[in-house]
């Protein structure tokens, strides 16, 4: 009995998770579509609803893993190291290029390529 509360009380706990997890999905993807126009033109840029939807992506799912493990749920090392790869070459790109006033169509266009690529990773691999 104990342990049935237990576990609810940390289902709870990584619920809220996914939930700041995907506000920081909305941040960053938001980020990107809000810009598609001017990323046409050549004058998009890394706000910084971006870099913190991207920081937050980085730490919500470190946690997430954590709790799943504290939990004794199995977690997809493969998967998530797949996503954490492909997050650290966004909050790069994001990152260093935070203050530059206008962004490269192609470089614009790869950020919101590899957020849409991590959301499909995150829902098809299974
Ligand atoms: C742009 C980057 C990312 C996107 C778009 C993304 C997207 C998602 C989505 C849509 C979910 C919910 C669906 C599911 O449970 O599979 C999810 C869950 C999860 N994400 Fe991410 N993610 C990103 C980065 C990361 C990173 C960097 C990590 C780990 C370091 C991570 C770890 C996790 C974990 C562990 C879950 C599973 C939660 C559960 O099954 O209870 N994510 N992610």
């Amino acid at each position: 009995m104990g342990v049935r509360l237990g576990s609810g009380v940390m289902d709870v706990l990584i619920n809220v998770f996914v939930g700041l997890h995907i506000i920081g999905i909305a941040s960053l993807l938001g980020g990107f579509l809000t810009q598609m126009k001017a990323m046409g033109e050549g004058t998009a840029r890394f706000t910084p609803a971006m870099l913190h939807g991207a920081l937050t992506m980085l730490v919500t799912g470190v946690a997430l893993v954590g709790l799943n493990q504290a939990d004794d749920h199995a977690v997809n090392n493969v998967k998530i190291a797949v996503k954490m790869a492909v997050l650290i070459v966004i909050l790069a790109l994001v990152y260093v290029k935070r203050d530059e006033e206008s962004i490269d169509k192609s470089m614009f266009g790869a950020v919101g390529a590899l957020t849409t690529t991590n959301v499909f990773i995150a829902v098809l691999w299974t």
